[in-house]
């Protein structure tokens, strides 16, 4: 299995003219990069115009195209949204799905959540379920028990044959955007956990293969410890992954 590194560039760059430029330095740099599996999430506006203009349609180099949220609606009327066919017919191949700030900001809750899980699996686009704790949550010990409720609420539905396509993303609340990431011994830790919880809803082999990915305050000095040290399948990158440099740094250490 590839390692997967998803570059969450959420609401930015805000022109056009950055976002060309932040894909057209990442795809020189990291899209060589055979041996790691990169993911551009861009705003919904860009990724239509990175995904098809021309000039970018010719070469993506080696990068996929993912989204950062989509509807569980595959048509109607639903102003404002994006459904998951719009987003298989511009070739995204994964799509991010229960995002904290989704969470935090826009109250969706576990049954949105897992519309939308059901929804982008049935269009055959890959999920990446984001779950994590709160510091408070933390604090009160109650972070098993968070991370069984986002899962089972988040899976509710879905068959172990279906995992082939669906990867988490372990991102503690506490972790996303604060420049405090979570520590590779915690991290290990979570990811045993949610195997375990995985192989209680499903089954071992279920858990023994599904990718799980660490995101929260990654940068270029701590990615290679959650891969080689802390055995996760891959990253979900925020902040640094605005710059091109560094995005192309995490890529280069964890392959
Ligand atoms: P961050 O964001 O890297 O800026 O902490 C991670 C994420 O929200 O996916």
């Amino acid at each position: 299995m590839k390692t997967l590194v998803v570059a969450n560039w959420k609401c930015n760059p805000t022109t056009l003219k950055e976002a060309k430029q932040l894909f057209n330095l990442v795809k020189r740099g990291a899209g060589k990069i055979k041996k790691t599996e990169v993911v551009i999430c861009p705003p919904f506006i860009y990724l239509t115009i990175l995904k098809r203009a021309p000039a970018f349609a010719k070469s993506y180099g080696g990068l996929a195209f993912g989204s950062q949220d989509c509807f569980w609606e595959k048509s109607g009327a639903y102003t404002g949204e994006i459904s998951p066919a719009m987003l298989k017919d511009l070739g995204c191949q994964y799509v991010i799905v229960g995002h904290s700030e989704r969470r935090r900001y826009f109250e969706e809750t576990e049954e949105i959540i897992n519309k939308k899980l059901k929804a982008v699996l049935e269009t055959k686009i890959n999920p990446i379920l984001c779950i994590g704790e709160t510091q408070e949550e933390r604090k009160q010990e109650k972070t098993e028990s968070v991370l069984r409720n986002q899962i089972t609420s988040g899976l509710k539905g879905v068959s172990a044959v279906k995992f082939s396509k669906i990867t988490i993303a372990y991102e503690p609340v506490w972790a996303v955007g604060t420049g405090n990431p979570c520590n590779v011994e915690e991290a290990q830790k979570m990811g045993l956990l949610i195997r375990k919880i995985i192989s209680e809803s499903y089954n071992s082999k279920t858990a023994k293969n599904l990718r799980i990915l660490y995101g929260g305050s990654v940068n270029s000095k701590n990615a290679a410890g959650y891969i080689k040290e802390a055995r996760l399948q891959g990253l979900l990158v925020g902040g640094a992954s605005l710059n091109a440099k560094e995005f192309i740094k995490i890529v280069e250490t964890v392959t």
